[in-house]
């Protein structure tokens, strides 16, 4: 059987060093790395977050914009991302297709779970937008969903750090990899590999959750097809 998994990138990994926007020379990273698990007959469903372009959490902070509104606002750049990534995949000769959560029939395709699993079976990448759909839930939470939704074997949340530390690497000097960890640790305030919600629907559904750093080249590969290189495993 081939494997099938879903990829998270944050919508920060698309932007520019200032963290805005959609960078060209990361787009053609993030496809590139994508093109090496499609040629390696890895069937991949994407989500990607909108954080480069708004956050509903931050736009709705002083109250002038309502948090479902806002999230809304998210949700339309998580399209954003959706489509820059489809068109870099496509210049690599990928084929995609982008489903959105809200029908946005002009641009992309309604989620149909279905038509989907249909799309992955064939090959192609299918990029989710819109998160769920719904306000008040992350795009790690939309991506688990998804995930299990095209019975992915695994979520690979796609960072700029190679796993889960036990505390900040960045401030301590001590701090270390946790290369495995149960659902109820990674639920822990000081780890929280992603939000409670996301890891509450992955260990319903014992979907293993994956961390590791995207931006290192042939990583994802190496994880996905032999289980070798640096990442952390929720299971
Ligand atoms: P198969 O039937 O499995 O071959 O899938 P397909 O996606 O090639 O078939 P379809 O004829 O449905 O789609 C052809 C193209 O139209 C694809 O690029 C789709 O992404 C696109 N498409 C299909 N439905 C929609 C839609 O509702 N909106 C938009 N914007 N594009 C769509």
């Amino acid at each position: 059987m081939k494997k099938r998994v879903l990829v998270k990138f944050s919508g920060e990994a698309l932007a520019d060093e200032s963290g805005f926007g959609v960078d060209v020379d990361r787009l053609r990273f993030i496809a590139n790395e994508i093109k090496t698990l499609v040629e390696a007959g890895i069937e991949i469903g994407i989500v990607i977050g909108g954080g480069n372009i708004i956050r509903g959490v931050n736009a709705s902070k002083n109250g002038l914009i309502k948090r479902t509104s806002a999230d809304y606002m998210g949700m339309l750049a998580t399209v954003i991302n959706s489509v820059a990534m489809q068109e870099a995949l496509e210049f690599n000769g990928i084929s995609t297709r982008v489903q959105s959560a809200i029908e946005l029939k002009q641009i992309c395709e309604t989620f149909i779970v279905r038509r989907a699993q249909r799309h992955l079976d064939k090959g192609r990448v299918v990029i989710f937008a819109s998160g769920t759909g719904n306000p008040f839930f992350t795009t790690d939470t939309a991506a688990t969903l998804r995930a299990i939704e095209i019975n992915a074997s695994m979520i690979i949340k796609a960072t700029k750090v190679d796993g889960v530390y036990n505390k900040d690497p960045n401030k301590f000097d001590d701090a270390y990899r946790i290369e495995e960890l149960t659902y109820d640790e990674a639920l822990k305030d000081e780890i929280k590999v992603m939000d409670d919600t996301a890891i509450a629907l992955a260990k319903d559904n014992s979907l293993p959750i994956v961390v590791c750093n995207m931006f290192k080249k042939g990583n994802l590969l190496e994880i996905i097809q032999n289980g070798n290189g640096e990442f952390s495993i929720v299971k």
